[in-house]
C-alpha cells in the first residue's frame, strides 16, 4: 500500500487549476463505443479508475491513446461484448458499459459488479429500465447476459434517480428506436456532461439536468472531439484542504455553478467565496464555524462525495455539526480514523454527532475508500505533528497529483 506522509500546519494557498470530472469521463468513455468512429476526449484525468476504463475499451476491442490529458478512442474495430470479473469488480462504475455495449452490438455479458467499501451498490434500477427498453436480461452464476436485436424506446421511472442507471438508459436508448423518457432523472451534471456528449455525436436529448429526460432514438452515431467538465468535488476538496488550514486559495478552471450546495457551507462555516465564470476565490476564516446540520441529498442537494471531507473541517469548527448520510448506507468508515486523530465523532445509524475540537494530532490512519481518504489528507493537513496516510492507491482513484497540488500551494506533503 502506498503512503502519503503530512506535516500539518501549513497554510494550503497559491492556485490550483481543477482536473476534469471522473464521474463525467467514466460514461463519456463508455459512450465512444457507440459508434465505429474515433472520438478525442480533452480534459480526462489521469486517474486509477480511468486506467482501469481505458482497459475495459481495450477488452473490447477498442483502441485508446492517450497524450497527457487528451484521450483518443477508435471504436472502429470493436470486437467484444464482454467486461470481465476482475475488471468490474475492481471497477464497479463499469456497469455503466451495458447499455453502451448492447446499443453496439446487440448484446453484452457482464460479471455482477458487487459492492464496494461505501455500500452494497445493487443494480436493480439499471437492470429494470433496460429490460423496459426490451433487453432481454438473465442473471447467473454471478455473471448478467444481456442481448436485444434491436432496442426499442419506452417511458421509464426511476423509483430513485440514480446517476448510474441515468446513464446507462441514455447510452441503450441514444440510438434505439423511438422515444425514450425518462421520469425521476438524475439531474448532476455529470449527466449534462453526458447528454452533450452524446448530442455531440449526432443524438437527441433533452431535458439534461431536469428530473425529465427525453431521448429520440438517432439512426446512427459520430466520433467527435469534446472537454470534460471540471471536477466539483475535488474542486471542494481542494477548497477544504485551504478552509482548515486558513489559507487563501483560487481555483482555476473550475464552475462554481455545479457547486452551489457546497459553497454554501463553506460560507456558512466563514469562508469568505467570489466566483469568476471559471475560477473561485475563498478566503479562510481564523475558526471555522460548525453547521448545524449536513444532509446528503441527489444532486442539486449536498452532495454524499463530500461528506467525508467536510466532515474532516467540522472535527476542528467552533462548535457542532450534525451529518446524516442519506444515499449509501456504510459511508463513515473515515470517522474511526479522524477520531484516531483526536476528533469528536459519535455515529448512529446514518448520523454522525461531530463536536469540534481545538486541534487534531498526527497519527497512523488507513484510508479505506477515495473520499474517506481525501478526508484524511484535509484532516492531516491541519493536525499538529505528522501523518501518515496508508492506502493512497484509493485516493488515487479519483485525485490526479493530489500531492503536487498540494505542495505547490505550501502543504508539507510527499508520497512514499
Ligand atoms: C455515482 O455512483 C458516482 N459514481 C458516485 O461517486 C456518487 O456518490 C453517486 O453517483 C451519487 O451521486 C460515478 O459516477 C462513477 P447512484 P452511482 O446510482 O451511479 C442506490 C465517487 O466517490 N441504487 O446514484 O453508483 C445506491 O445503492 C463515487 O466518485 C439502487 O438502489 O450512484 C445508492 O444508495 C462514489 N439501485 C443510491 O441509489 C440501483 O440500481 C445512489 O446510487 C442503483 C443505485
Amino acid at each position: 500500500m502506498g503512503k502519503l506522509i503530512i506535516d500539518g500546519g501549513n497554510a494550503v494557498s497559491g492556485e490550483i487549476h481543477v482536473q476534469g470530472a471522473k464521474n463525467a469521463v467514466l460514461p463519456i468513455l463508455a459512450a465512444t463505443v457507440l459508434t465505429p468512429g474515433k472520438s478525442v476526449i480533452h480534459n480526462c484525468p489521469s486517474l486509477r479508475d480511468v486506467d482501469k476504463t481505458d482497459q475495459v475499451l481495450e477488452g473490447l476491442g477498442c483502441s485508446v491513446k492517450r497524450v497527457k490529458n487528451t484521450v483518443t478512442v477508435d471504436a472502429c474495430n470493436m470486437t467484444g461484448c464482454t467486461i470481465c470479473e476482475e475488471l468490474m469488480r475492481e471497477m464497479r462504475s463499469s456497469i455503466v458499459f451495458l447499455g453502451a455495449i448492447i446499443a453496439r452490438q446487440g448484446e453484452a455479458v457482464v460479471s455482477m459488479p458487487g459492492g464496494c467499501p461505501i455500500g452494497l451498490r445493487p443494480i436493480d434500477l439499471h437492470l429494470k429500465a433496460l429490460r423496459a427498453l426490451g433487453i432481454d436480461i438473465t442473471e447467473e452464476h454471478g455473471y448478467i447476459k444481456c442481448s436485444a436485436a434491436k432496442i426499442r424506446g419506452a417511458d421509464i421511472h426511476l423509483d430513485f434517480p440514480s446517476v448510474g442507471a441515468t446513464e446507462n438508459i441514455m447510452l441503450a436508448a441514444a440510438t434505439a428506436d423511438g422515444l425514450t423518457s425518462i421520469t425521476n432523472a438524475a439531474r448532476e451534471p455529470e449527466i449534462t456532461d453526458l447528454g452533450n456528449f452524446l448530442n455531440a455525436m449526432g443524438a437527441d436529448i433533452r431535458g439534461m439536468g431536469s428530473s425529465l429526460i427525453t431521448i429520440r432514438g438517432a439512426d446512427s452515431l459520430k466520433g467527435v472531439e469534446y472537454t470534460i467538465m471540471p471536477d466539483r468535488i475535488v474542486a471542494a476538496t481542494y477548497l477544504a484542504a485551504s478552509a482548515i488550514t486558513g489559507g487563501e486559495i483560487c481555483l482555476t478552471g473550475a464552475n462554481p455553478n455545479d457547486m452551489n450546495a457546497m459553497l454554501h457551507v463553506l460560507g456558512e462555516m466563514g469562508a469568505k467565496i467570489q466566483c469568476d465564470t471559471d475560477k473561485i476565490y475563498q478566503l479562510s476564516p481564523k475558526r471555522l464555524k460548525s453547521v448545524h446540520t449536513i444532509k446528503t441529498m441527489p444532486y442539486p442537494g449536498f452532495p454524499t462525495d463530500i461528506q467525508s471531507p467536510f466532515m474532516a473541517l467540522a472535527t476542528v469548527a467552533d462548535g457542532t455539526s450534525v451529518f446524516i448520510e442519506n444515499i449509501f448506507e456504510n459511508r463513515f468508515q473515515h470517522v474511526d480514523e479522524l477520531v484516531r486523530m483526536g476528533a469528536d465523532i459519535k455515529v448512529t445509524g446514518r448520523s454522525a454527532v461531530v463536536r469540534g475540537v481545538e486541534a487534531l494530532s498526527g497519527a497512523n490512519v488507513v484510508a479505506r475508500e477515495l473520499r474517506g481518504g481525501a478526508a484524511l489528507v484535509v484532516a492531516a493537513l491541519a493536525a499538529n505533528g505528522r501523518t501518515v496516510i496508508n492506502g493512497t492507491e484509493f485516493i488515487d482513484r479519483g485525485y490526479e497529483h493530489i500531492e503536487r497540488c498540494l505542495r505547490q500551494c505550501g502543504a508539507n506533503i510527499r508520497r512514499e
